[in-house]
């Protein structure tokens, strides 16, 4: 057999779907796109994760919004981690011109111009839906977490919320949880001591500058009312397309604490909420984390234990997850040994370090009898990448140099005015940013603080159990806190499920 037509045979049946699917563009043979050789990735195997690499300027971008905008065709919602501001213009139709129809014709593809509909989420300032979450839906353990606690110090959090649930006084934003650590070293001193156990002052300052820290990095917009609820980032529009949820990101740049701590507060969130999914012919929701790097370079190391094992286990609830970054050795081995779509643009080999990194890269992908890959590596163009992805048995596909298409959307970002067009238009940015008119908790607390002093109010019971603090205290909380559901609550125990925290047999919180 010919060798064109013996490649034009290995692609056609590696990619081979009998389920539904996405066209990514046609193989590169010699050089050129063959229309025969189309690469597809079958539905079916979108929960299993994938990478996006290559240097700047190379296509990664483009390649997500491809990805994304696809999905969100065929029914699949997407969440989109929009750092760069650059992801926007999924929401309008794209524009024909020379170069794209050249595209198309080489890979044999019609171009469609057509815009995805879309949802704009933020965590400040920026324009969309406000996306919060509770101190309290956060939980001691992850709370200690975020704020990289010892374990002494994440006794004492433990003790604040144990605190909380026995006086039913919400823990809302961090306000609140300020004046309750104020509160345990202060005027609640004794009575605490007799009660949960010793508070050292020391310690106390530790958190408090830890959340001085978070503050700084604009935590306190993210923390408060309304709680998101991530049932709203799974919603099709009236034709049945996945919306896309972008979440704004520009602003949290330089801020990789806040986004890490972040992101792993909604993939635990997610993880809690959907149900098990077992095998689906799409997945439910796929997360695309552009500039990835961001999550992981200031990550401690319990945060990155925690980011591994939800991305391992949440794939069994239909979720996908896509990291998008400029180097693959930018994500952690163990998360990059889960992803099962690779779609690596090219890389530029300046230093000695790059050709390390790119001849590193090269063998960690299928041996083809038609590339030789490290060449490849650095010779791509923009808009081509070298693709395996998982066929729908699960096993990988051979290698394709792909010419990818153009996507159906613009390229670039909306104008301001484009974008209060969406967002006016949208029903849960009404949801989210209504302000909630209850009595704000600090003055609740403050009040009801009073009121404990001067009443010396009901007092919970202690136990003598030799135990660490924080498994004492874990164990029997049942908290009443005002106005949340009781599947939120439940959220907290997620590090219990994972096998995460102090306490690593099971979950007390179930
Ligand atoms: N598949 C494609 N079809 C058409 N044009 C493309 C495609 N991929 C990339 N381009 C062109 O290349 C430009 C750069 O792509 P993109 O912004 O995706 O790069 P990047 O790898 O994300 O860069 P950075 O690392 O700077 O974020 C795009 O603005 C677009 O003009
Ligand atoms: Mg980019």
């Amino acid at each position: 057999m010919e060798k064109k037509e013996k490649f034009i045979q290995s692609i056609t049946e590696g990619y081979n779907s009998k389920g539904d699917f996405i066209i990514m563009g046609s193989a590169l043979f010699d050089g050129n796109p063959e229309k025969k050789a189309l690469v597809k990735l079958p539905l079916k195997t979108l929960n299993r994760h994938g990478l996006i690499a290559g240097a700047t300027g190379t296509g990664k971008t483009v390649t997500l919004q491809i990805i994304a905008e696809n999905m969100c065709e065929k029914g699949i919602p997407v969440l989109l981690m929009d750092l760069k501001g650059d992801l926007s213009g999924i929401a309008r139709p794209g524009v024909t011109n020379e170069k794209i129809t050249e595209r198309h014709n080489a890979i044999g593809i019609p171009f469609e111009p057509k815009e995805t509909p879309v949802e704009f989420l933020t965590l400040s300032k920026e324009n969309g839906a406000k996306l919060k979450a509770t101190v309290s839906e956060f939980g001691p353990v992850l709370f200690s977490k975020i704020l990289d606690l010892n374990e002494t110090q994440s006794g004492i959090v433990a003790i604040i919320f144990k605190y909380a649930d026995d006086h039913q006084l919400p823990l809302l934003d961090l306000k609140d949880f300020k004046s309750l650590l104020n509160h345990v070293t202060g005027e609640g001193k004794e009575e605490i001591q007799k009660t949960y156990g010793n508070v050292s002052k020391a310690s106390a300052g530790t958190i408090l500058r830890s959340i001085i820290e978070l503050e700084s990095q604009g935590a306190e917009a993210f923390f408060g009312e309304r709680s998101f609820e991530v049932s709203d980032l799974v919603r099709l529009d009236g034709h049945g397309r996945g919306i896309a949820s972008i979440l704004r990101l520009t602003d949290i740049q330089d801020k990789p604490k806040l986004f890490s701590t972040f992101m792993l507060c909604l993939l635990a969130e997610i993880y809690q909420s959907f149900p098990e999914a077992g095998d689906l012919e799409k997945p439910k929701l796929c997360v695309f984390i552009d500039e990835a790097h961001l999550i992981f370079k200031e990550a401690s190391d319990a945060l990155l234990d925690q980011i591994e094992s939800i991305i391992k286990l949440i794939r069994s609830k239909g979720v996908g997850i896509y990291f998008c970054t400029q180097n693959p050795y930018d994500i952690p081995d163990a998360v990059l040994s889960q992803l099962g779509l690779k779609v690596q643009h090219a890389l530029r080999a300046f230093t000695e370090k790059d050709r390390k990194a790119i001849k590193k890269t090269a063998e960690n992908y299928p041996v083809s009898e038609f590339y030789k890959t490290d060449q490849l590596l650095t010779s791509l163009g923009i808009g081509q990448a070298l693709i395996t992805a998982l066929n729908e048995k699960g096993i990988p596909t051979p290698l394709a140099a792909t010419h990818l298409r153009a996507p159906m959307s613009r390229i670039g970002i909306l104008s301001p005015d484009e974008i209060q067009q969406i967002v006016s238009a949208s029903a849960i940015a009404k949801k989210y940013n209504e302000s909630i008119d209850r009595e704000s908790a600090f003055e609740m607390l403050s009040k009801k603080l009073k009121s404990l002093d001067a009443e010396e109010a009901v007092k919970p019971k202690s136990t003598k159990e030799e135990k660490s603090t924080i498994e004492k205290l874990s164990e029997n909380t049942m908290v009443r806190q005002v106005g949340r559901t009781v599947m939120k609550e439940v959220a907290r125990g997620l590090l219990g499920v994972l096998g995460l925290g102090g306490n690593k047999k099971k979950s007390s919180w179930f």
